[in-house]
């Protein structure tokens, strides 16, 4: 398609179309993803500006911590189009191709933190993108702690990172990332969990730059909301195979029970086959529902 302006006014345009066609597309379109368009609809909520925008990047989560040990603001929002070293949780990588994604990494000093609204911190970002992907009609739940699943597999994952001082949290980076187009996806080789994308869900394109800024929304809406038993019932309402039996492993633990759901610093509730629950947390586990087989197009 030929929009009607001559000559392309993005700073910083990602999208690399031949010359004839590269007419002011991110003005008119609504998938093209710019500093100018993005920066047009921030701040949201007190959070996204500033705004560090990058075609390419290492890895946001590592920008925005330089950034961050440099002083930057609660608030700060770094992006990128494409990340060529983005990281997951357990030193997995997590992959952003070019013009597919949503990269995002959030500065944020939420002050007097106490240690349950820290835990929540975590869960915060998974809990936005499921209603951002709800707007879209799409239906997606939390797979604990921080991965967003829908029908087709996960979408979305986050990683939260932060420096402390004594007991005191500095700051945090809250990094988000959600496959969007087919093109996000990731080998089944790749990946230990089967991975999908928003589009598979909905009709037609997704704008990343409207889910971006949602997403940066809805975090900025619970921020204050922290300590709230409102969050801790909304975690618990969107929380993945809650009444399912699950296979649970870390480095101390290895066993099989049904997630009833999460205690206010969000660790897993477990009913054990005795009857018996149990609390389980921590940076390293991992569930997975006993039945991998399952019917994906059901995610209760
Ligand atoms: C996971 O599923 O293990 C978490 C993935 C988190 C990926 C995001 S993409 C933006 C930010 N930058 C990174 O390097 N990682 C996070």
């Amino acid at each position: 398609m030929i929009y009607p302006y001559m000559i392309c006014p993005c700073v910083n345009c990602p999208e690399d179309i031949a010359l004839w066609h590269r007419l002011c597309m991110d003005e008119y379109n609504p998938i093209m993803f710019s500093e100018k368009r993005l920066k047009s609809s921030l701040p949201v909520r007190d959070l996204g500006e500033p705004l560090h925008f990058y075609k390419t990047i290492a890895s946001t989560n590592d920008r925005a911590q330089a950034l961050a040990e440099e002083g930057a603001a609660h608030g700060t929002l770094v992006v990128a189009d494409e990340q060529t070293a983005g990281r997951g949780r357990f030193q997995r990588s997590w992959s952003t191709p070019p013009r597919s994604a949503v990269a995002l990494s959030l500065i944020l000093r939420p002050e007097d933190i106490t240690p349950v609204a820290l835990a929540r911190l975590n869960m915060l970002g998974a809990l936005a993108v499921v209603e951002s992907l709800a707007t879209l009609g799409l239906e997606a739940r939390i797979k604990w702690p921080n991965d967003v699943i829908t029908a087709g597999g996960k979408v979305a994952g986050v990683l939260t990172e932060g420096s402390w001082i004594g007991g005191d949290l500095e700051y945090s980076v809250l990094g988000i990332g959600v496959n969007v187009s087919p093109k996000s996806v990731p080998d089944r080789s790749e990946v230990d969990y089967p991975a999908a994308c928003v589009e598979e869900g909905v009709e037609g394109k997704v704008s990343r730059i409207g889910l971006l800024v949602d997403i940066v929304g809805r975090i900025g809406s619970w921020l204050s909301l922290l300590d709230s038993e409102q969050l801790h019932s909304a975690f618990e309402d969107v929380l993945a195979f809650r009444d399912q039996p699950l296979n649970i492993s870390g480095p101390d633990v290895e066993l099989s029970g049904v997630l009833r759901g999460l205690t206010p610093n969000c660790r897993l509730r477990i009913a054990l086959t005795a009857g018996e629950v149990i609390i389980l947390g921590g940076e390293d586990m991992r569930i997975r529902p006993v039945d991998m087989n399952r019917d994906w197009a059901t995610l209760n």
